[in-house]
């Protein structure tokens, strides 16, 4: 225990994780954070990128040093000085891309959300272990060190028996974003509805029941979406996840003896309180930052995982990413949101 009264973090610095060899699957906007982050905060090797378009693949790698550009999935799928690929494209791609760098012998690192389903994420899940490779969704919120001490918090039942979680998570984007497009199974529910909905089902584990309540936006995609669950002792939580406009991405854990307040936005870098009736406050310092100081963590956790033969990442296990799905897929389903056929790759 610190002076604080909190745990320490667990989590060793990122220098000091063993070297993989990464391929980038889909040089977007979060390839690019991950590369930053990756390259200013570790010793991991992005050692090829791999695009649709060679073009693309080559800009990439000029604009971060990397060795190799590839100009389809399949060659940096293939490509054999890499060890594992981190898949970032759109939502609708993972599960083939996964299936893709798994079939080729790499482990993976898929971002969030794992699949566009709670089936697309089982059969992931199985295929990599029937290959025998390392899979985990990249829901780094959960490999901040802070999340870490979060965790121990809860496990040494310091907040007394959990009654209720209250998150929500809203953004602004521009009308040119693929959130607005039902093709890329927009709308905010995977894109940012994952992070409120993870951390429900990490600290409530399943619920019982689910009431969703929703609103469609012109472009097609669901607009905001509330969800309202229960579960098992009779703790309640409380979701909502919008494309309206910027909230402050604000996290409550209430618990018996004591209330949990991660600062927003909650998903990233910083600090948290923990506040018991009696007015003492014990508090959790953290360096508020964004992707660039956060993303590390969670490749380094991997190459540690992977060092030490692990296939899948304890922060975020594939049954974990299943969990949450299982959750997305039923407010989707009482909301009558339906991703197009196509998207079922
Ligand atoms: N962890 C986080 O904080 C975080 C933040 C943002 C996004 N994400 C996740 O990361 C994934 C990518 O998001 P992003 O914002 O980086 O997206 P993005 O900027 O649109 O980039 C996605 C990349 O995927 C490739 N791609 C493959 N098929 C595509 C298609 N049909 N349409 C458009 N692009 C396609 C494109 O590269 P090429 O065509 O060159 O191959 C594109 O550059 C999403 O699943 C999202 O949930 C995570």
């Amino acid at each position: 225990m610190t002076h604080s009264g909190l745990p320490a973090s667990r989590v060793p610095d990122s220098r000091d994780a063993p070297v993989l060899r990464w391929g980038v699957m889909g040089p977007g906007w979060i390839a690019e954070r991950f590369t930053e982050s990756v390259q200013a905060h570790t010793g991991q090797v992005i050692a090829a990128v791999g695009s649709r378009s060679l073009k693309r693949s080559k800009a990439f790698a000029e604009a971060y040093n990397i060795p190799a550009a590839y100009g389809s999935y399949e060659e940096l799928a293939a490509a054999p000085d890499i060890d594992i690929v981190y898949i970032c494209t759109p939502h609708t791609g993972h599960h083939a891309a996964a299936v893709l760098a798994i079939e080729a012998g790499k482990h993976v690192l898929i971002e969030k959300p794992i699949g566009l389903d709670a089936a697309q994420a089982r059969d992931i899940a199985a295929r990599a272990e029937q290959a025998g490779v390392f899979a985990a969704e990249a829901m780094w919120t959960f490999f901040l060190p802070k999340f870490d001490v979060i965790r121990q918090v809860l496990e040494a039942g310091m907040l007394g028996g959990i009654t209720t979680v209250v998150a929500e998570y809203g953004e602004h984007f521009d009308p040119s974003h693929r959130i607005f497009n039902p093709g890329l199974a927009g709308g905010p529910l995977l894109d940012l509805g994952m992070y409120p909905l993870a951390l429900v089902t990490e600290v409530l584990g399943d619920p019982l029941q689910v009431f969703a309540v929703g609103q469609p936006h012109p472009s097609g995609v669901n607009a905001q979406l509330s969800a309202i669950m229960t579960f098992d002792g009779g703790a309640q939580a409380v979701v909502n996840t919008h494309l309206h406009n910027f909230t402050p991405t604000s996290a409550t854990i209430v618990g018996s003896h004591a209330t949990l307040t991660i600062d927003g936005p909650f998903n990233m870098p910083g600090g948290f309180d923990v506040r018991f009736p009696d007015g003492t406050r014990l508090r959790y310092e953290e360096a508020k930052g964004g992707h660039v100081e956060g993303l590390h963590h969670e490749a380094t956790a991997v190459a540690r995982a992977i060092a030490e033969g692990r296939k899948e990442a304890e922060p975020r296990t594939l049954s974990a990413s299943v969990r949450t799905l299982e959750v997305a897929d039923e407010i989707r389903r009482q909301l009558g949101i339906a991703f197009p056929e196509s998207t079922k790759e």
